[in-house]
């Protein structure tokens, strides 16, 4: 097989996603909706749509791509803090479950388009928390210095606006603090700044929120994937079991990427070069930065096996592993350990299921990697 390409596990998919069902039952009324940015390929998604989850979408083809998978167009959240207005009349022409809102233009605007298409759009507010996800800054949303959601000052303002206007129905609030967060803490903080929103939205007379979306962020295990391939729905859940006051009748809606799609992923490569630098010995591999971004962008870890090393019980020893692409931030991993390296060696790059191919490019005219399926 022509390498670099991806390679899912769709038994783990489908497995994790029981998993996020099974574990919400401590929920009442849980809803789970699967990022598709993280990873949109339409096995995973006719999997997840199968199973009855819904879709979180950022863009109107990746609305069009989760209807065509089998995800029901009512099952959708269209997400995005710039939504185009031809994004928005697909959406509402499809009739997508929600709106999320993400400032007071936006909900004018796709007021308008509802109105000139004859449609009622729903609409949940995006709700800024100012809560630090204790996370990476680049995948930190949820603090006043981001670009996301709408301030709690200006929430209310907003919320009144989408009861007044002609085309829009308010359905609820929605919110997301960040991605890869193990620690539950910022979880169960959202939770109780929920709880204070909700009192105040009651006291200034709003009583129909029907929906609370608490959006994605829950991390995996990316230092041994192999060792916890599923992550730990039961402690995300218990977060908002122990914190969150719904009120009768409420839905909780969940929009899990990475925690669905992560560890069923491996990026395969190939072993171009071994070269000997000053000081450190160095593995080029046929994949970089152009399939899979995440090191560089984030400096994020992921764990690497030499296949061939390993199945040939080579000694092991320590290596800079890079990308092709001219750019010094095209580098893996930094002095780890491998089994010997040798040109022509298969190296897999786990947990490269979420946010790897989706981020792929083009660049230095690389083709984009194939996908296979196990
Ligand atoms: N909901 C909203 C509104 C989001 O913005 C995101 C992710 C999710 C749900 C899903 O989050 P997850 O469950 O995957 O944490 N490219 C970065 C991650 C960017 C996340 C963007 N928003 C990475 O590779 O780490």
């Amino acid at each position: 097989m022509h390498t670099p390409y991806y390679t899912y596990d769709t038994a783990l998919f489908a497995r994790t996603v029981e998993a996020a069902i099974a574990e919400s039952s401590r929920i009442a009324n849980a809803h789970i909706h699967f990022a598709v940015k993280s990873n949109n390929n339409r096995d995973l998604i006719t999997i997840a749509a199968k199973a009855g989850l819904g879709a979180d979408c950022v863009s109107g083809a990746e609305i069009t791509h989760c209807i065509s998978c089998g995800i029901p167009a009512e099952k959708i959240m269209f997400a995005g803090v710039g939504k185009t207005d031809s994004e928005i009349r697909l959406a509402l022409e499809a009739g997508v479950g929600c709106f999320n809102i993400e400032s007071i233009p936006e909900l004018e605007v796709i007021n308008q388009i509802a109105a000139s298409c004859g449609k009622v759009a729903r609409i949940a507010i995006r709700v800024n928390p100012n809560i630090d996800a204790g996370t990476h800054a680049h995948i930190t949303t949820g603090l006043d210095e981001n670009k996301f959601g709408v301030s709690l000052i200006r929430a209310l303002e907003a919320i009144q606006l989408a009861h007044n206007l002609s085309n829009t129905h308010y359905l609820g609030l929605h919110f997301h603090i960040g991605s890869q967060v193990l620690d539950m803490t910022p979880f169960a903080h959202l939770a109780r700044f929920i709880n204070q929103i909700q009192d105040r939205m009651e006291a200034a007379g709003i009583t129909d929120t029907i929906s609370i979306n608490v959006g994605g962020g829950l991390g995996v295990d990316y230092d041994d994937p192999e060792s916890n391939p599923i992550p730990n729905f039961k402690a995300y859940y218990q977060a908002y079991a122990d914190n969150l006051k719904l009120r009768p009748g409420q839905e909780l809606h969940f929009e899990f990427g990475r925690a669905l799609s992560a560890q069923c992923g491996r990026l395969i490569s190939r072993c171009l070069y071994v070269k000997q630098a000053v000081g450190h010995d160095i593995a080029i591999l046929d994949a970089g930065m152009t399939e899979l971004i995440r090191p560089a962008l984030y400096q994020a870890h992921h764990k690497i096996i030499n296949l061939t090393g390993r199945d040939e019980h080579r000694p092991l020893h320590t290596y800079d592993v890079v990308g092709p692409i001219c750019e010094s931030s095209d580098v893996f991993a930094s002095q780890i350990r491998l089994h010997e390296m040798k040109r022509g060696d298969i190296i897999a790059i786990l947990s490269a299921g979420a946010y790897g191919r989706t981020m792929a490019s083009n660049y230095n005219m690389r083709p984009l990697p194939p996908e296979m399926i196990e």
